[in-house]
């Protein structure tokens, strides 16, 4: 396999995804390298046996890679997806790192009369308050938005819950779910027509590796 027909680039998310992407790319037979590992610094990784090229890319740039061309595959959490809102083929749910996105706060805090509310996902929330008809002040931050309700930023936040053991040990509870999230296999569409074969092979092994031989019968 050449590098400039079926070879395809990969936008990996570092951090909670990416254990369990590796995994299930494992799992759907692809021989993946040692150097392929959680705690690598190499922002590169060549499998030129499985023609692949790993991009090792923060999970909120992975549509963007992907948007552009630089990638032609990426896996991303469907909350980003929700937020970024960027022009890019969603091919598969992986079902892997499910989580919630919620709205949260702090136990028997009553309504203020201009609500904030602190969140890395400043669209989802958006989009929701209008919907529920609430107007409310959206504060964005880049992490750590848990801190935001107990010092007074924000009266609540909105933010993924996976184990809920932040909100636990911060003292705030779950009040409304937004969406349930999964990861996703996403691909640029040029990459989609050109690399066609090759990136439906790889959507059907990783499908099988989802959900088990049975599903092509
Ligand atoms: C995410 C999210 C919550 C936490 C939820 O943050 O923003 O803070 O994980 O997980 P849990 O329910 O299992 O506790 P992340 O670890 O990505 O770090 P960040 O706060 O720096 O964004």
């Amino acid at each position: 396999m050449t590098k400039t027909d079926q070879h395809l680039t990969v936008a990996m998310p570092k951090g909670r995804i990416f254990t369990e992407a590796l995994h299930l790319l494992k799992e759907a037979g692809f021989a993946m390298p040692e150097e392929m590992a959680e705690n690598s610094r190499k922002l590169t990784v060549e499998v030129p046996e499985e023609g692949f090229t790993f991009l090792m890319v923060k999970p909120v740039d992975v549509p963007t890679y992907v948007e552009h061309g630089v990638a032609d595959l990426g896996v991303v959490g469907k909350d980003i997806l929700m937020e970024e809102n960027r022009d890019v083929y969603e091919l598969l749910d992986l079902n892997i790192s499910p989580c919630r996105v919620c709205v949260a706060g702090m136990p028997g805090r009553g309504p203020s009369l201009n609500p904030k509310v602190a969140t890395k996902y400043p669209r989802i929330a958006d989009r929701y308050f209008r919907e529920q008809g609430q107007q409310v002040e959206v504060v964005r931050l880049n992490g750590s938005v848990e801190l935001a309700p107990l010092i007074g930023l924000s009266d609540r936040i909105v933010d993924i819950v996976s184990t809920g053991r932040t909100l636990r040990e911060n003292g705030l509870v779950e009040m409304e779910e937004i969406a349930h999230v999964t990861s996703r296999l996403i691909a640029n569409r040029a990459s989609y027509r050109l690399k066609r074969t090759r990136i439906d092979q790889m959507h059907q092994q990783l499908t099988v590796a989802v959900h088990g031989e049975g599903v092509f019968k």
